[in-house]
C-alpha cells in the first residue's frame, strides 16, 4: 500500500519523506489556505515546490466547476510537472473532464467521492485515483472503512485499474484497516504515519535493553 501525505506543509512533507516511506503528496483548497497560499502565482509556486521535495505523485486541485474551466486549470497543472495529479471533484462535469484527462494521458485523482456509485462512476471514466473520504463518513457515524470495502469488491469484479485511495484518514488504524481491505493508497496526515511506528513496549523494552547493557558494561 502507497503512503502519501495530505498536507500543504513543506516542513511536514520534507519530514515524511526523509523518513523513506512517502509515495506521493495530496493537497486540496483547504490545506493549501491553512498554509496562507493563495493567488494563482503562489499556487503555482507552492505545487512546484512540493514537486521538487517528493518522487512520487502529487494531487493539485482544480477549482473551476464547469467542464470548460476544469480543463483549462487542469491542462496548466498538468504542464508544471510529470508527478502532477489533476484532481477533479465529483460532480458531473469532473466526470466529463476525468474522461477527457483520461485519453489525453493526464493523470487524475477524483475527490470528494462518498458511495460505491460515484466511485464506479470515476473508474467508468478512467481516473488514475478514486479519492473516498472515510473519516468524514466516520464523523456523520456512516462506516467508512465499509465504503472502502465495497469499492475493492467492485474494482475487482471487473479488473478496474483505478487506485483507491482512501482519504480524510484521521490516525494509524484508519490506515491499518485499509491495508487489511486492500486501499491502494491512503493518505493522511503526518501524525498518522508516524504513529504507525509508535508502541510502548517497543519504547519501554528499548530502554531495558539499553539500561542492562550499561549495567553490564559497568560490571568488572
Ligand atoms: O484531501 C482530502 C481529504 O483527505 C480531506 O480530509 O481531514 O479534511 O476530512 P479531512
Amino acid at each position: 500500500m502507497k503512503f502519501f501525505i495530505d498536507t500543504a506543509n513543506l516542513d511536514d512533507i520534507k519530514e515524511a519523506q526523509d523518513l523513506g516511506v512517502l509515495d506521493g503528496v495530496t493537497t486540496n483548497p483547504s490545506l493549501m489556505a491553512k498554509e496562507g497560499i493563495s493567488g494563482q502565482q503562489n499556487i503555482i509556486a507552492h505545487y512546484n515546490a512540493i514537486c521538487a521535495i517528493v518522487d512520487g505523485d502529487v494531487s493539485a486541485e482544480v477549482i473551476g466547476t464547469n467542464y470548460q474551466e476544469i480543463i483549462n486549470e487542469g491542462l496548466e497543472l498538468a504542464k508544471l510537472d510529470d508527478k502532477i495529479v489533476v484532481k477533479v471533484p465529483m460532480i458531473k462535469d469532473g466526470i466529463k473532464a476525468i474522461k477527457y484527462f483520461s485519453k489525453e494521458g493526464i493523470k487524475t485523482n477524483c475527490t470528494l467521492v462518498f458511495s460505491a456509485g460515484q466511485a464506479l462512476s470515476a473508474a467508468k471514466a478512467g481516473a488514475t485515483y478514486v479519492s473516498p473520504f472515510l473519516g468524514r463518513l466516520d464523523d456523520i457515524s456512516t462506516d467508512g472503512l465499509g465504503l472502502i470495502e465495497e469499492i475493492r469488491l467492485i474494482y475487482d469484479n471487473y479488473g478496474y485499474t483505478t487506485q483507491i485511495l482512501a482519504a480524510s484518514i484521521r490516525h494509524a488504524m484508519h490506515m491499518v484497516n485499509c491495508a487489511k481491505i486492500g486501499a491502494d493508497v491512503t493518505t493522511s496526515p503526518l501524525s498518522a504515519i508516524t504513529a504507525l511506528i509508535k508502541h510502548p513496549l517497543t519504547d519501554s523494552g528499548l530502554a531495558q535493553f539499553l539500561s542492562d547493557h550499561t549495567k553490564a558494561a559497568g560490571r568488572p
